[in-house]
């Protein structure tokens, strides 16, 4: 039980401590070990509580591994290369049976070390020495050579826009096709973002008469032979006044400063709060997106939370893709016609490595091997924040207070779910939007008529 490959291309095979695990083409190592049965991942700091493959897009932390030598690596936005070497960290001697985890069983919940192993005093370097080797995201190794990273770099450029998923892609392709120079930055391997997961997952969504796939083929087209430069595992790590970036890329850091930015980074799903949350075969709908997207079953039965349009549609793609869906968790019957719906929450997951089965707040137990959370998205905000741009409350969370696509800061744009999470076709159309507002700032001339259709300020 648990995930099982559909499809895929054999490619080759790497490493995971001795073990030679096969990867299909497209496949992170995350994926390609979860298709060979490596559940836990990684480790939690303090308990190592086990850890796996839980948001899929980067941004939780679960799926750290040392590769090549290289600590805190995410196994979920790595490509799997043939003959690398990817290895547990934080855990001895495996991350499937960690002898530290013993800690979760004798020490309190508020267990801390600072205050707690201080006596005997003449004690205490070996408390340190011991909790040390314990503790933390891996070992920086000692006898390689350091890294050869290149200078930081400066460049200049009239836009940037942060992330490649539909809004940005959109952004980037308005703004190319009004004459700006335009850099495209995007820290997964791969462009696209939701298209791809969504492409996936909800098989029968159209835009414009296209699937996603084909939308993003297009989007693809468009960028080819255009003023856009896209640039694949590019993080903006920070946006600082005078609109400077620093784009980090795997061997080099570079400092990017922009006549305007416009700021795609997505709404990653909430966290739901139950016990055990942190399981591995707990996972948010992006995640099971792009498992499926890989080709990967994220498991045979399904336990599904969330009650929006979106989590329907998840919920039949995983029956169509082969699954089980054991039950739907949802309060309302709306678009539930055929499902399990349960109107009960979510008390606490069982299994000890992995999800056996979970309780409900009405007392039932459900036996399952995935749990997906399809909870709602919350906008990104951090780079806005660091840019200085005012905030407002939404549905519940925050995100850039907007005029049009504008935010609170001269030359800075918003973009698709960061700025109201939504549908593709929303976040399309959002992403022309900006990028036709960020050339008109530009002086570019831009089609007046088609930005009233999108809904511009
Ligand atoms: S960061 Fe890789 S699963 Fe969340």
């Amino acid at each position: 039980m648990g995930p099982r490959r559909l499809a895929g291309k054999h490619m080759g095979s790497f490493r995971w401590g001795r073990r030679g695990i096969p990867f299909s083409e497209g496949d992170t190592i995350a994926s390609a070990l979860l298709a060979a049965g490596q559940d836990v991942l990684s480790r939690s700091i303090k308990y190592h509580r086990p850890r796996g493959y839980a948001c899929g897009i980067g941004k939780c932390a679960s799926c750290l591994v040392t590769l090549d030598g290289k600590p805190s690596v995410r196994a979920c936005m790595t490509l799997a290369r043939a003959g690398m070497q990817a290895q547990a960290q934080n855990c001895w001697p495996s991350a499937q049976r960690d002898v530290y985890a013993l800690t979760e069983r004798f020490m309190p919940a508020d267990f801390d070390p600072q205050r707690t192993l201080t006596r005997p005093r003449f004690l205490i370097p070996v408390y340190h020495a011991v909790v040390r080797h314990m503790a933390g995201l891996g070992k920086a190794p000692r006898d390689a050579a350091p890294p050869r990273i290149a200078a930081v770099a400066q460049e200049k450029v009239p836009l940037v826009v942060v992330g490649a998923g539909p809004a940005g892609l959109a952004a980037a392709v308005a703004a190319g096709a009004s004459g700006v120079e335009v850099l495209l930055v995007d820290e997964a391997p791969w462009p696209g973002g939701r298209l791809r997961r969504e492409g996936a997952m909800l098989r029968g969504g159209r835009y414009d008469g296209r699937t996603p796939a084909q939308a993003l083929g297009t989007l693809r087209d468009a960028l080819s032979g255009s003023n856009v430069r896209s640039e694949q595992e590019a993080s903006a790590s920070g946006i600082y006044p005078g609109k400077l970036l620093a784009v980090a890329s795997p061997r080099r850091l570079r400092e990017v400063t922009a006549q305007a930015v416009v700021l795609a980074p997505g709404a990653p799903e909430g966290l739901s709060l139950f016990g055990n949350n942190d399981r591995p075969g707990v996972m948010s709908a992006s995640a099971a997106g792009q498992l499926l997207q890989h080709g990967i079953l994220p498991g045979e039965r399904v336990v599904l939370v969330g009650a929006d349009a979106r989590a329907v549609g998840i919920a039949r793609s995983l029956q169509q893709a082969g699954a089980q869906v054991e039950a739907v968790l949802a309060p309302e019957e709306a678009m539930m016609e055929g499902l399990p719906r349960r109107d009960a929450s979510l008390v606490e997951v069982e299994g000890a490595q992995r999800v056996r089965a979970v309780k409900l707040s009405d007392g039932t137990r459900i036996a399952c091997d995935v749990v997906v959370l399809a909870e709602p998205r919350r906008p990104a905000i951090e780079l806005f924040q660091q840019a200085g741009c005012a905030l407002a409350e939404q549905g519940g969370a925050l995100a850039p207070r907007c005029d049009g696509a504008r935010t609170s800061v001269p030359g800075v744009f918003a973009a698709g779910d960061a700025l109201r999470p939504g549908s593709l076709e929303d976040a399309l159309a959002g992403g022309e939007r900006a990028g036709l507002e960020a050339a008109r700032a530009l002086g570019r001339k831009v089609d007046e008529a088609r930005l009233a259709a999108l809904g511009a300020a």
